[in-house]
């Protein structure tokens, strides 16, 4: 396939998956479910205002939209907090969902006509934007109070409990971190340019850290040990009262989706804050890895010298690389899947939750900001912590080793888990 194709693939898959997340009543796409969250109905209209503005307005406001003034103002993300959405003038939800389809015809009417040599960036950021909220639509679900709407979610492979708690050594040594727009057109501001850094020796977890193991840092008395936690870190934990997991109940269950279940001990362990990872990592007598660290376990090859494209090479992922796309709506268990471990032998680096990294988000040396100005721009020295790898509820074709997310050390309603390291 072209990279054209491939495009208006990606553009087309992204697109049936938001449609698939606002399936529901008017009232249910205006609730707030949570004020961290928008209103579904936010979300759907704001992938098509961002789409309108970079595709179809040259990235100029100025320009005129399809959307009045005062309504078009309601999607900017900068100017309207989460918690205030709710009380916008918002677009219904059939308006908002022709609105989109609008602009989307447009869309894939210029990407057809676009001269063969024309940069398609933009197309890019679109997929990756849309994606991205797709992810963030699902944590709103996912924090919905009330019966299920979504089903439990597609089937999964068997793992391999006995690979958690073991880990990989990864040499010292250089190596290149982050990508160019050579390698990886469609990277973002925050991923680019490539450029060697040196590694001290470490560990690192072949897997991430599991429910098991993290009940057992709970039976152990973890979140009553104060020595285990950092300053801020307690100061949280007391303030929120949290004793456990974010969804997780009393005997060994959890919510998912609005499904109470039995707690799977080989899954990954998810919605933990940065300062709950760091006590764990405490307790268990490790850290957190450095956002290098994690990039060069993830990408590096140390035979050729290179990065590979993937943990386990060129090819694109798959269902049995990896779980990402969102159908599962929880990661598989550790261990399950061997053929997409890392040069060094660590699995499940891309898919199935969020690491938490020690690493704020920073600009590489010479950060240049791509189309959207404002995508990474205004958190450089923020309170925030990377998250490195991807959930399963990230689109396959956005990832790639040198994704950056970010999000404070206090949020845990994202599909955030815990790959432990090791001094050497
Ligand atoms: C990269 C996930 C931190 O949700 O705040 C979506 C992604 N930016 N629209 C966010 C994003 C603008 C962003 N994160
Ligand atoms: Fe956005």
């Amino acid at each position: 396939m072209s990279t054209r194709e491939t495009l208006a693939r990606d553009l087309t898959l992204a697109r049936e998956r938001t449609l698939r997340l606002v399936e529901f009543d008017d009232d249910e796409l205006h609730r707030q479910y949570d004020p961290l969250m928008s209103p579904l109905v936010w979300d759907l209209a704001h992938i098509g205002w961002q789409e309108e503005l970079w595709l179809l307005r040259g990235n100029d406001p100025r320009r005129p939209g399809m959307l009045e003034p005062g309504v078009e103002r309601c999607y900017d993300a900068f100017s309207n907090p989460r918690a205030s959405r709710v009380d916008l003038p918002l677009l219904k939800p059939a308006q908002a969902r022709s609105y989109c389809s609008t602009v989307r015809g447009k869309a894939l009417d210029r990407l057809d006509a676009l001269p063969a040599d024309a940069d398609e960036f933009d197309f890019g950021l679109v997929v990756s934007h849309e994606n991205q909220h797709g992810e963030t639509m699902l944590q709103a679900l996912n924090l919905r109070t009330g019966p299920a709407l979504l089903d439990s979610g597609a089937p999964l492979p068997t793992g391999r409990p006995d690979l958690a708690g073991t880990s990989v050594l990864v040499p010292g040594g250089p190596f290149v971190l982050g990508v160019d727009a050579v390698t990886e057109p469609h990277s973002l501001d925050n991923e680019r340019p490539a450029h060697v850094v040196d590694v001290a020796s470490f560990r690192i977890g072949t897997v991430p850290v599991t429910n098991a193991e993290w009940a057992d840092f709970i039976a152990d008395g973890g979140y009553r040990e104060r020595r285990w936690w950092s300053e801020r870190g307690w100061q949280h934990r007391e303030a929120a009262g949290l004793t456990a997991p974010q969804f997780w109940g009393a005997d060994g269950t959890r919510t998912r989706f609005g499904r109470v279940e039995q707690l799977p001990a080989d899954e990954p362990v998810q919605h933990v804050t940065y300062f709950e990872a760091e006590a764990y990592a405490a307790w268990a007598g490790a850290r957190l890895p450095t956002e290098e660290e994690w990039e060069k376990a993830c990408a590096w090859d140390p035979v050729a010298g290179a990065r590979r494209r993937f943990p386990w090479g060129a090819s694109e992922p798959t269902a049995a690389l990896a779980n990402l796309g969102g159908g599962a709506l929880r990661p598989a268990p550790v261990g399950a899947y061997p053929a997409g471990a890392s040069a060094y032998g660590a699995q499940q680096m891309l898919g199935d939750v969020w690491e938490w990294t020690t690493s704020s988000i920073r600009p590489w040396p010479g950060f240049t900001p791509m189309l959207y100005e404002q995508y990474t721009q205004p958190f450089f020295g923020g309170d925030y912590r990377v998250l490195r790898g991807g959930s399963w509820a990230v689109a396959p074709g956005i990832l790639r080793p040198s994704f950056r997310n970010w999000d404070h050390p206090i949020r845990r309603q994202i599909f955030s888990g815990v790959r432990l390291a090791w001094d050497v």
